[in-house]
């Protein structure tokens, strides 16, 4: 049986914009306090090419959960940043006093031919979207296992793991990586009853998959990202005894995985 979400305490991290945004929306909607986190405070995107897709703070996240009587709180943390991902759980469990969910979205392209590939994109995305994962689970881990009421740990991952896709090279190894991190993870904590699951989106439209133009892509529907949130807050109410060490497309929900 699923656990009820009111009164957990989530982190979702690139809570400002795009999935991440929509993951907290979801997981407060249905009575998460919900840790918003990411960068970006003030939005400097006015009259940008991509001001639809890249406007959002992780204040007009939180601020947008409050008015609808939901609580959370705004947490700028550079993921990139070791000490940054330690303070940004201690100032979850200081405001909050516990930690239930941890959504490890915020992730980054480095999109390249491998012989024009910038090195130091190729380590900023394996820092992002495979290291800060790791580090979130590091430190809420033991505060986690400590309550000893279980827990859910989802990574939102791609298809690109899986599959070629023209000059993705290091993207895919990246989230490639994530998948076995987080499987040989859900393993490790099965025995706390937290879950630890792969969620892969599909193709969403926001600010990353507008940036770049991901060419073998476009058979893809492309969905807005509210399309996230039934399956993503249904992953959110996992524990290990009831669904746990899965990769899971959201476009299969309700079919092959999930409550119908
Ligand atoms: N969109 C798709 O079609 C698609 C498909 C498959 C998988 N995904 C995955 O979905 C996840 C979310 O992507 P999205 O499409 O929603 O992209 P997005 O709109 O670009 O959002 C990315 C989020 O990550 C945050 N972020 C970036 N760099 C960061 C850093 N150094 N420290 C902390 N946060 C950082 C951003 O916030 P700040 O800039 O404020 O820091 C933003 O909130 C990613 O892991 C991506 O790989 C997306």
């Amino acid at each position: 049986m699923s656990v009820s979400l009111q009164g957990k305490v989530a982190i979702v991290t690139g809570g400002s914009r795009g999935i991440g945004r929509a993951i907290c929306q979801g997981l407060a909607a249905e009575g998460c306090c919900v840790v918003v986190t990411s960068r970006t405070e003030v939005d400097d995107s006015a009259d940008s090419q991509f001001q639809r897709h890249a406007s959002g703070t992780i204040h007009q996240t939180a601020q947008a959960i409050q008015r609808r009587g939901g609580q959370s709180l705004a947490v700028k943390c550079d993921l990139s940043s070791s000490d940054e991902i330690r303070q940004l759980v201690a100032t979850t469990l200081e405001h909050f006093g516990r930690i239930d969910i941890l959504a490890s979205n915020a992730g980054i392209d480095c999109e390249s031919l491998v012989p024009d590939l910038d090195v130091d994109a190729l380590d900023l995305c394996l820092a992002l979207n495979v290291r800060a994962p790791l580090l979130l689970c590091k430190y809420a881990l033991p505060a986690m296992i400590g309550q000893g009421l279980g827990g859910s740990i989802f990574a939102v991952t791609s298809g690109a793991a899986r599959g070629y896709r023209p000059g993705r090279v290091g993207y895919s190894m990246s989230k490639a990586a994530l998948d076995r991190m987080f499987l040989s993870l859900a393993e490790e904590v099965r025995p706390h009853n937290i879950a630890v699951n792969l969620f892969s989106p599909g193709r969403v439209d926001t600010w990353m998959n507008r940036n770049g133009d991901w060419p073998g892509t476009a058979h893809i529907l492309m969905v807005p990202p509210d399309e996230v949130i039934p399956a993503a807050v249904w992953l959110a109410r996992q524990t290990a005894g009831t669904f746990s060490g899965q990769w899971v497309e959201r476009a299969d929900f309700g079919v092959t995985w999930g409550d119908v």
